[in-house]
């Protein structure tokens, strides 16, 4: 891998995306054995800096960089010396000068991570920045998409939620359509982000078309559909987002009632998709107000293989960055 850091999709090819879940197929093998552990990262330093809440994400990057066999050191916002007002950059600083080999950043200010990339000669990985970007959330779900429909090219995979808000949706879309599906975002016209399918095929116009490195599908890569019921049909995964309960204080929509109403994943809604489509969520979720529990917790769902799949992707990323080759084994 050609990088020193992973903040978000955008600048992904699909050669790269399809190297880090190729990747994480040997790191998914590497797990299933008695012992998890593998030495590629022996005698690395990797320091997770959490600077807002995560289970998930936090637990299966520390998994993750054991599981290589690296040292980990966890630092929280509380407890550190910001705490005493120093600065991100002197954070940054500090953990070059104590020899960090790598640092996973999450961070309630979008940018936060492009700061310390630009500080450190270490490698960065964004762990969630604001409303910005959770790639190695969007790596997973590309994971766990391909591994249960075999490929993501001209798959329709449904969206829907606050995408205003959601740094999980920005980063799943543009992985998603680099890797040829189609997206379609619904959810109120107030949690949508203005303009959003054209910044989308700009952006991969830029990159050299829908697919990725020159290839040119022309058909939209993202579409917005307002409807539910009309957005879900003959969808092959459709994926709910978190909603933040302070958004209706924001009076950005009625009532958590009215949401639930018009935008929660029930089986009715589930069964105008494709026969046995995914079902996905990010988590934490709210179990019945963007998504029933049934439908959570039903055949179709794979949101806890989502969870599983985290620690694989995030070793593959993690490798790779170190300088690890996807075609040899670990
Ligand atoms: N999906 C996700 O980022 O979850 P956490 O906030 O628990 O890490």
């Amino acid at each position: 891998m050609r990088r020193k850091d992973v903040l978000d999709l955008d600048d992904f090819s699909a050669e790269e995306l399809t190297e880090v879940l190729d990747s994480a197929v040997s790191m998914k093998e590497v797990l299933a054995r008695p012992i998890k552990r593998v030495p590629p990262l022996r005698g690395k330093t990797i320091v997770n800096c959490f600077y807002e809440a995560s289970t998930r994400t936090r637990v299966s990057f520390e998994l993750a960089a054991k599981n290589l066999s690296a040292d980990v050191v966890n630092i929280t916002a509380s407890g550190s010396s910001v705490e005493k007002g120093e600065t991100l950059v002197d954070t940054a600083r500090t953990l070059q000068a104590l020899g960090a080999d790598m640092v996973i950043i999450r961070h309630p200010h979008s940018g936060a991570p492009y700061l310390v990339a630009r500080e450190l000669d270490a490698c960065v990985i964004n762990a969630g920045d604001g409303w910005h970007a959770h790639p190695t959330q969007g790596l997973l779900d590309l994971f766990t998409v391909r591994e249960k429909l075999g490929s993501l090219d001209g798959k329709k995979i449904v969206i829907v939620g606050d995408v205003l808000h959601s740094r999980v949706a920005r980063s799943d879309i543009w992985g998603f359509t680099t890797l040829g599906a189609q997206v379609v975002l619904c959810g109120p016209p107030t949690l949508m982000p203005p303009g959003i399918e054209t910044a989308i095929a700009e952006g991969l116009r830029r990159k050299g078309g829908n697919g990725g490195n020159g290839a040119t599908k022309e058909h939209a890569a993202v579409r917005v559909q307002y409807d539910l019921d009309k957005a879900v049909e003959d969808a092959d995964v459709v994926m709910a987002l978190r909603i933040q309960k302070e958004r209706q204080d924001a009076g950005l929509f009625p009532s958590l009632r009215e949401y639930s109403r018009l935008y929660c994943l029930t089986r009715a809604r589930i069964a105008r998709a494709k026969f046995g489509a995914l079902v996905m969520h990010p988590g934490p979720m709210n179990e019945g107000i963007e998504i029933a529990p049934d439908v959570a917790y039903g055949v179709q769902s794979v949101i806890e293989e989502q969870v599983t799949n985290g620690v694989a992707v995030r070793m593959a990323l993690m490798y790779l960055l170190a300088g690890g080759r996807s075609d040899l084994a670990v």
